[in-house]
């Protein structure tokens, strides 16, 4: 169904064709939970480009295309000749020469649908500046084996949802029939032309889209309230002090889960700002005198937070979008 293809973007993908990927992963995992070896991708290779860091990302990648019988070859944001002596079409067709498909982490989206144009194989976006499709598929992995099914499901993004996570969760949510809120001050909405884009889309799924400043209005009656870091990948260090004035109100805590209902569950991509156990989040402390930032520690270690399930599940999915493109 989807054998040479790209996965760029979930605008891309038809609902269809999302729902054979979360169907495919699930089979996955089951496979894997009861070890039953899946080497769908015997003798293969894969180029793992990492223009920016990763934990979650990489691994998956990683662990996903062992499991698949393949080899798995990372490039950092240093010791390549990428961007610095090498375009990325030329970077592209290179690879492309010798693997049979290539991940690519980096800044503008522009860059990956580079990619995508002159390598000749099938490339995966693991993260630009406005989108990350494949956490995506991650998180309605996880609302799927949470709450059964993703239509008409109520999730509200808390933050900056101009960005790779909001742009991703409101085109996704779109796509699968759910009712997403972006929650946060006005010039934190996705921008006009995205939120078009979706709002058609919507017109044809039954989905919801809403844009709400105020958090309890937002969260009432949630089955998801999802946050990302205030300062994303990739922005200057200068941003934090705004961010964190404009934010603050937006930051999950128990009242607000609280507002949503008992069904509610907390997700979030990660890594996140939770305690005062990461350089940043000390350094954020020291200046700014808050322990935590998008969530509470309180609502990350409560028994409603699924972020684990969901990180696992970006290894299942990842694996999934790669048995069916290769
Ligand atoms: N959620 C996510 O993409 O995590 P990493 O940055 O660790 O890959
Ligand atoms: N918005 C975050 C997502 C990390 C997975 C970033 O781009 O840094």
């Amino acid at each position: 169904m989807l054998k040479g293809k790209h996965f760029l973007k979930l605008l891309d993908f038809t609902p269809d064709e999302i729902g054979y990927l979360l169907n495919l992963a699930a089979e996955l995992k089951d496979q894997k939970k009861k070890g039953i070896s899946h080497r769908l991708c015997e003798g293969k290779s894969i180029a793992l480009i990492f223009e920016k860091d990763s934990t979650r990302t990489r691994c998956a990648f990683e662990v996903a295309g062992a499991d698949l019988g393949m080899h798995p070859v990372y490039l950092g944001p240093s010791g390549s000749q990428i961007g610095k002596k090498e375009s990325i079409a030329d970077t592209a067709r290179v690879l492309g020469r010798m693997f049979d498909g290539i991940e690519y982490r980096g800044f503008g989206q522009e860059l990956v649908e580079e990619l995508a144009k002159h390598a000749g194989v099938p490339v995966w976006n693991g993260l630009t500046n406005e989108f990350h499709p494949t956490q995506i598929l991650a998180d309605f992995l996880t609302i799927k084996e949470h709450f059964g099914d993703l239509k008409g499901k109520k999730l509200v993004y808390m933050g900056d949802a101009r960005y790779n996570m909001g742009n991703s969760l409101m085109v996704g949510c779109a796509k699968m029939g759910m009712h997403f809120v972006a929650c946060a001050p006005k010039k934190y909405f996705p921008n006009d032309d995205l939120i078009v884009a979706c709002q058609t889309i919507a017109e044809k799924t039954g989905a919801i889209l809403e844009f709400i400043e105020d958090p309890m209005t937002a969260t009432k009656d949630a089955h998801v309230i999802y946050t990302d870091v205030w300062v994303s990948m990739g922005e200057p260090k200068e941003v934090w002090e705004e961010r964190i004035k404009d934010l603050t109100p937006y930051r999950v805590t128990k009242a607000l889960m609280d507002n949503a209902g008992e069904q509610c569950r907390f997700m979030h991509c990660l890594p996140a700002f939770h305690d005062l156990k990461t350089t940043v989040g000390r350094d954020i402390y020291e200046k700014f005198g808050i322990d935590c930032m998008e969530v509470t520690n309180e609502v990350f270690e409560s028994e409603k937070s699924i972020v684990f399930d969901e990180a696992e599940n970006r290894m299942h999915t990842i694996k999934a979008v790669m048995a069916a493109t290769l």
